[in-house]
């Protein structure tokens, strides 16, 4: 960190993702106090009253079910003013048939956005790109994504993520391209000790190669 608190080197997987404080449609928020305990998808969008942007608020506020049951807390970010922010969120509601359940981050100084990399200047130099990240309970960086502007996010991908991580966390496994919650997973290569492989993995396993083992998904 400099002097004025802005981190000047790109944020990478593994790194605490950085306590900021900034104002939002429900109040101040302090980061870390904020989502104690809870993993956490934070994301930017480049601007209020856009269309893309509208459907995405729309998708994440009807998904919050999905995120509770997985302990995930969902901040959004644009660079807009918070008066601007409190009319839009009527938009949402009458065009997207739910309404804003979770804080958008009024970031009009660009405090958070320059500290989370979320303006790339060769795309646009005021708004933000539509990054995401996807933060654990230790606040740890576990995730990264970048699209531009004119591309909604896939919310299911960003929740199939979630589901990987939450798992392979808890289970010595990896998950397969294309996998969705209830395929076979893969056991990590590392693990070679046949009696735990006996007792982690009881339902068994397919060896198509020492490092490729197949086997069904466990139950957290
Ligand atoms: C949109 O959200 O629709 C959008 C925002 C900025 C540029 C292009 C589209």
């Amino acid at each position: 960190m400099t002097k004025n608190n802005m981190q000047h080197f790109p944020l990478r997987l593994g790194d605490i993702a950085p306590d900021f404080q900034q104002q939002s449609t429900e109040g101040l928020i302090s980061f870390h106090a904020w989502k104690t305990g809870k993993w956490a998808i934070f994301f930017s969008h480049p601007k209020n009253f856009t269309p893309v942007c509208t459907t995405e608020l729309g998708e994440a506020s009807r998904l919050k079910p999905e995120f509770d049951r997985r302990s995930v807390k969902v901040l959004g970010l644009s660079v807009d003013h918070l008066e601007d922010h409190k009319k839009w969120v009527g938009d949402i509601q009458e065009t997207q048939g739910t309404a804003l359940n979770f804080p958008l981050l009024a970031d009009d100084d660009r405090k958070v956005s320059s500290l989370y990399d979320m303006i790339h200047p060769n795309a646009n130099d005021t708004f933000t790109v539509r990054s995401v990240f996807i933060i654990d309970p230790q606040n740890k960086i576990r995730l990264i994504l970048t699209y531009p502007a004119s591309t909604g996010r896939n919310f299911t991908e960003i929740l199939r993520v979630i589901d990987s991580l939450q798992m392979t966390d808890q289970f010595k496994v990896a998950t397969p391209v294309n996998w969705k919650p209830g395929d076979d997973v893969i056991i990590v290569p590392s693990l070679q000790d046949l009696e735990e492989l006996k007792k982690l993995f009881p339902k068994g396993y397919k060896t198509l190669k020492p490092y490729l083992r197949i086997t069904p998904q466990p139950k957290g």
